[in-house]
């Protein structure tokens, strides 16, 4: 991981997934620190594994069934096992659409709400949010960029790097 120290620019945690094995682990961790109210903020190219990246964080979080892509139906409102899960997919909305559709609600609800293409609606987010890019590197390889703006964000990336200072320091030396 890789930690940007400047003070005068936004704070980003990387972390490298080699594999889609380690894009759901890392959705796994992410699950393990959600709270009522999460809002995740998801960016990246077209088949960079936004879906994909939130069928595990669901999973994670105890959502039963599939949870499918929501390009269509723009929400899909889930029930994990202590938080509902909302998921959007903004793709295929202008911003005045977007803010007819209260998702407001959604931000400031008791659930976690992940956005696709969150940055298409970047002026209705909520301030206080983890924004999160997925860039393709490789065929399955991927570069997981974290931007946490305001607490409890902050915190959980200082967190999760640690867990991954952790596991490293496990790693046989070959
Ligand atoms: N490291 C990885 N992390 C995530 N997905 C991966 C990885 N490697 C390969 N993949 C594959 O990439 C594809 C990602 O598709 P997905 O639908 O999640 O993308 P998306 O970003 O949601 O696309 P869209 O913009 O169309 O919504 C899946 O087929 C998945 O199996
Ligand atoms: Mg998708």
């Amino acid at each position: 991981m890789q930690h940007n120290e400047k003070a005068d620019s936004p704070q980003l945690y990387s972390w490298e997934a080699s594999s889609e094995k380690d894009t759901i682990g890392f959705a796994e961790a992410l699950a393990k620190l959600a709270v009522p109210g999460t809002v995740l903020a998801v960016d990246g190219d077209l088949g960079a594994g936004k879906t994909r990246f939130a069928q595990a964080f669901a999973a994670a979080i105890g959502v039963r069934g599939i949870v499918n892509s929501p390009t269509y139906t723009i929400i899909k409102e889930y029930e994990g096992e202590h938080l509902p899960f909302y998921h959007m997919d903004v793709y295929r909305l202008t911003l005045p659409e977007a803010d007819e559709l209260g998702l407001d609600e959604y931000f400031h609800s008791e659930g976690v709400t992940l956005v696709e293409w969150a940055s298409l609606i970047e002026p209705i987010l909520p301030q206080e949010r983890m924004s999160i890019q997925i860039v393709t590197t490789g065929p399955d390889s991927r570069r997981i960029i974290c931007q946490p703006m305001g607490q409890p964000y902050e915190s959980w990336c200082r967190q999760l790097e640690m867990l991954e200072k952790v596991d490293e320091g496990e790693k046989p030396t070959v």
